[in-house]
């Protein structure tokens, strides 16, 4: 792991609270997907190409038609107050700083208009369907007005994946940044209940339907098949984000790292193809990218910056991320992400 990583990693595990570091790192089940993440990205290797001008390497590239300087995108993570008092709003100020993307959950701890105001860049709204149909569809056109330029909507959660390392704990969420952007549209008391709880009988219609009350393209995030991927471009998906939800949902779901190519292979181009879980260096990006996604997301890193150093800590921490997949490309032969072929790739081993 990168060294500032790895001290963001220290610093959060030494200042948060127990309770809350343990809700960050939890995976479901046995963690057995939680554990594979970061290896099976390992599992692939390099075929670097030689004598190109390496001289400057350029990052940038485009998400559904916004440029961003950088292929590293914020995950959509709940309640970064509990990381730090100003939530979502110093995630949202720090990952502009380094000219990334960053998606913001619906389970976020400021308020949609709040993080509109507070990005210094391009943000995606992540949605969760809910019982209550009308609040998931106030939120999307919320969360347009107030800037996100697409939906990304989680499908693999159904049911909130059982974290054995976190039940019974209760971590302490203050009011004023529990749910919050739901608390307005809902009577008090009603959070929690289940107009607020994910509506398991979601089908793919709802792809459309959102798109259609936000104006906004819809990205569908925990994809990890060909075929799923190709029913929701049926259904009207603008992109697919291969996620096992960083091994939180079902444990023994496959590496995201092993499940992208049979992704990209379905999508066939026809759409942007993002990935996540256990991306933490450049050569982990590397990869993903030279296999042929558009851009990785990043999860606990930016949880553990954002605990130690707020703000400033996102934007270290990503543009760290950058450094390191700038060097890593020059190394391999590539001046920027449009060299990048999975002709540079082969084959996953077999993940440890
Ligand atoms: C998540 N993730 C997540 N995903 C989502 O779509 N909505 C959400 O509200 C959350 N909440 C959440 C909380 C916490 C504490 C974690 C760690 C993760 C999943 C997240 O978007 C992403 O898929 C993984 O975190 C990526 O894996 P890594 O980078 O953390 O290994």
């Amino acid at each position: 792991m990168l060294s500032l990583s790895a001290g963001h990693l220290e610093t959060a595990r030494r200042t948060l609270d127990p309770a809350v570091w343990d809700y960050y790192q939890a995976g479901s089940g046995e963690e057995t997907t939680l554990r594979e993440a970061e290896a099976a990205w390992r599992a692939y290797r390099l075929r670097p190409r030689v004598l190109r001008d390496v001289s400057s390497v350029d990052l940038t590239t485009q998400l559904l038609g916004t440029t961003v300087e950088s292929p590293f995108v914020v995950a959509p993570m709940a309640f970064h107050a509990l990381a730090h008092p100003d939530g979502e709003c110093a995630t949202v100020a720090g990952t502009g700083k380094a000219g990334c993307l960053s998606v913001v959950s619906t389970r976020a701890s400021r308020t949609l208009e709040d993080i509109g105001v507070a990005a210094t860049g391009p943000w995606w709204f992540q949605a969760y369907v809910m019982r209550d149909r009308g609040l998931t569809e106030a939120l999307v056109q919320r969360a347009a007005a107030a800037g996100a330029r697409a939906v990304v909507l989680t499908v693999d959660t159904p049911y909130v994946g059982r974290k054995h390392k976190v039940s019974g704990v209760r971590i302490a969420v203050p009011d004023d940044q529990f749910l919050v952007n739901l608390a307005q549209h809902l009577l008090p008391g009603a959070i929690g209940r289940e107009a607020a709880e994910q509506d398991p009988s979601m089908t793919p219609d709802v792809i459309r339907r959102l798109a259609e009350v936000g104006g906004l393209p819809v990205l569908v995030k925990g994809v990890l098949r060909g075929d799923e991927a190709e029913r929701c471009l049926e259904a009207g998906a603008a992109g697919v984000i291969v996620s096992n939800h960083g091994g939180r949902q079902l444990d023994r779901a496959v590496p995201s790292a092993l499940a992208l190519p049979e992704v990209l292979e379905a999508v066939d181009g026809r759409a942007p193809v993002l990935v996540d879980g256990g991306v933490r260096t450049g050569v982990d990006a590397l990869v993903a990218l030279t296999l042929g996604a558009a851009a990785v997301l990043v999860g606990r890193p930016v949880l553990w910056a954002l605990a130690s150093e707020g703000a400033d800590g996102v934007t270290a921490a990503l543009e760290a991320l950058g450094a390191d997949l700038r060097h890593v490309m020059a190394v391999a032969g590539a001046a920027g992400i449009g060299d990048l072929d999975p002709s540079m790739v082969t084959g996953a081993l077999r993940p440890p």
